[in-house]
């Protein structure tokens, strides 16, 4: 134990005697707790980011009485404050609008509070990144519990993944093979639990790297929300926290670089949702020790995808993956891939967490002599079209697609997209290769238009994959021949601004490399003539995110949030 009673940072509130102080105790005590509840105890708070809006995250309703169990046992005093929940579906025009709101409501939270430690409650796609981020920023011990996925969907019988079945046949119905009843049923049954997408979507892939950088204790990524083992860990985070801020583990103390390369292969592994990109990016930078594209493109060189997991793996689901063993056991596989001296909450090392761990089926997690794609996850190109890179998922296209030439499709924005894909006369073909943009960061938001549908025409003729280019993002459980956040964005007058339908565009995913096929004499022409957009809002939130929201290869966070931003934030005065 490093930290002394008169150390803790509530004691600057409780333990004085003066006016203040005063004040402060006498509103505890309106709220019918006793000394003996608070005074001399760490104060723990619990980040809870439940709403009834967010359906992956129903269970915190109850979960956070867990936690508040566990810290009671263990000495401290829980204090659950609220945070903006953000449903990946219910929230327009798109989540990652308010990544960064989460990120900047969690670091005030934390500060503004007589808090000395905290837990963290997301999944939900970017709740994880936004608790971690902010919770960075304030540096006071804290460990991350996970939502955990929902159980496996069911249709008559037959296994229903998130996301990736809903896309899968939402084409089948367009190309008028699903009945209308068979639609019907499959809505009811692709989402019957509570808890996040149960594909290896952004949820699922950043609760892991939360695991795996050493955010939570081990296995908790990949416990199923209604299992009793998460009510169970749930109690175990409230206790081990108290534990933390005696300790003093600070978030600083626990991180290395080895960490963030630990993220970035466990991801790898996993088959992981692009949006890991962005998001470890920003979480890194907020800790003071960034990762790039470009590390992540060497990771995908000698790390391939063990993990069967849908969309990249071809069956199985995150149920699956925790009855096999969940993320410890992956871990233990790749471990030479590892830096096992790397420190976790629990105050162990990521080799000793993972010494007893064992794969139960090893056709979910595969020996490293039999990935289901020998390199990994992600790729990162580059050309004049993508100077700071565009990012692809190998594991999720057709093998034909990874080095192609073909006539772009352009489009300004998603509403022309949308209205011309259902277009029988659409001058199309597999060959060619759609482009959105201005779907960006500071151009929509960034959101999860990446996945630009294939043309009902196409789809009817019998093509189910082709190029797709765009700044967008895309959800984890998409999959296909799309190519993302490509950086710097249209809307702020990148090279993908310039393109024209009928350009020809070269992708060689296995040279990293993208290149639209028009003279440098001709794109600085265009780039002469071109204007920049009037900004998006006017006012409010989305005028202030426009104006300080970094490129998709810098992590989009805030500029003014960044680590290396101005001076350090002074604690309040009491
Ligand atoms: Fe919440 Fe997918 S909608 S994790
Ligand atoms: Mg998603």
């Amino acid at each position: 134990m490093t930290k002394k009673l008169q150390d803790l940072r509530s004691a600057r509130w409780f333990a004085k005697d003066d006016f203040r102080s005063f004040g402060h105790r006498s509103r505890v005590l309106q709220m019918g707790y006793g000394p003996e509840d608070f005074i001399g105890k760490p104060v723990i708070a619990i980040v809870n980011t439940w709403s009834d809006a967010n359906q992956c995250h129903t269970h915190f309703k109850q979960r956070v009485e867990d936690v508040k169990r566990g810290i009671l046992q263990a000495g401290g005093w829980p204090l659950e404050l609220p945070a903006i929940s953000l449903s990946e579906s219910m929230v327009k025009p798109t989540s990652m609008l308010y990544r960064n709101f989460l990120a900047m409501e969690t670091e005030e939270l934390l500060r503004s509070h007589p808090v000395d430690g905290a837990v963290l409650m997301g999944g939900c796609d970017k709740t994880t990144p936004g608790l971690l981020m902010g919770a960075l920023s304030m540096g006071l011990p804290c460990i991350y519990l996970p939502a955990g996925p929902m159980l496996r969907g069911n249709w008559r019988g037959q296994v229903l993944g998130s996301g990736s079945d809903a896309f899968k046949y939402w084409d089948e119905r367009r190309a008028g093979r699903l009945s209308d009843q068979a639609w019907a049923e499959m809505e009811a049954g692709i989402a019957r639990s509570h808890g996040t997408c149960m594909t290896m979507g952004t949820a699922a892939t950043m609760m892991g790297i939360a695991e795996a950088i050493g955010f939570t204790l081990p296995g908790a990524s990949s416990i199923p929300a209604p299992d009793a083992n998460h009510v169970r860990m749930s109690a175990e985070c409230g206790r081990r926290i108290v534990q933390m801020v005696w300790e003093d583990l600070t978030p600083a103390r626990m991180l290395s670089a080895g960490s963030f390369a630990n993220g970035i292969a466990v991801a790898m592994a996993m088959g992981c949702s692009t949006n890991a990109i962005i998001h470890l990016v920003a979480i890194s930078r907020r800790a003071g020790l960034p990762v790039t594209l470009d590390d992540f493109d060497a990771a995908s060189r000698h790390v391939g995808v063990i993990a069967n997991i849908r969309p990249s793996g071809d069956r199985y689901l995150m149920e699956d993956f925790f009855y096999a063993g969940g993320l410890p056991a992956m871990m233990k596989v790749m471990a030479a891939k590892l830096d096992l001296a790397a420190l976790t909450v629990n105050g162990r090392t990521v080799g000793e967490n993972i010494a007893g761990a064992e794969v139960f089926n090893d056709d979910v997690i595969r020996p490293l002599d039999n990935p289901i794609y020998a390199e990994g996850a992600l790729a990162v190109l580059r050309g004049n079209l993508a100077p700071d890179g565009v990012v692809i998922k190998p594991s999720a296209v057709a093998p034909r697609l990874l080095q192609h030439t073909g006539r772009a499709l352009v489009f300004d924005d998603y509403p022309s997209l949308k209205a011309a894909v259902d277009d029988p006369d659409l001058d199309v073909t597999g060959d060619d290769i759609l482009v959105l943009r201005n779907a960006g960061p500071k151009g929509a938001g960034m959101p999860e238009w990446g996945m630009l549908p294939i043309p009902t025409k196409l789809l009817k003729q019998g093509v189910t994959d082709m190029l797709r280019l765009s700044d967008a993002r895309m959800s984890g459980t998409s999959y296909g021949g799309c190519l993302l956040h490509c950086s710097p964005e249209a809307f702020v007058g990148g090279p993908l601004a310039l393109v024209k339908t009928g350009d020809r565009i070269t992708v060689d995913v296995p040279a990293r490399r993208i290149h639209l096929e028009v003279s440098d004499e001709e794109l600085a022409a265009r780039k002469a003539a071109w204007t920049p957009p009037p900004p998006r809002y006017e006012r409010g939130y989305g005028w202030m995110f426009g104006r300080h929201i970094l490129q998709a290869h810098e992590g989009c966070d805030f500029d003014f949030l960044e680590t290396q931003f101005g001076a350090p934030v002074p604690e309040p005065v009491i």
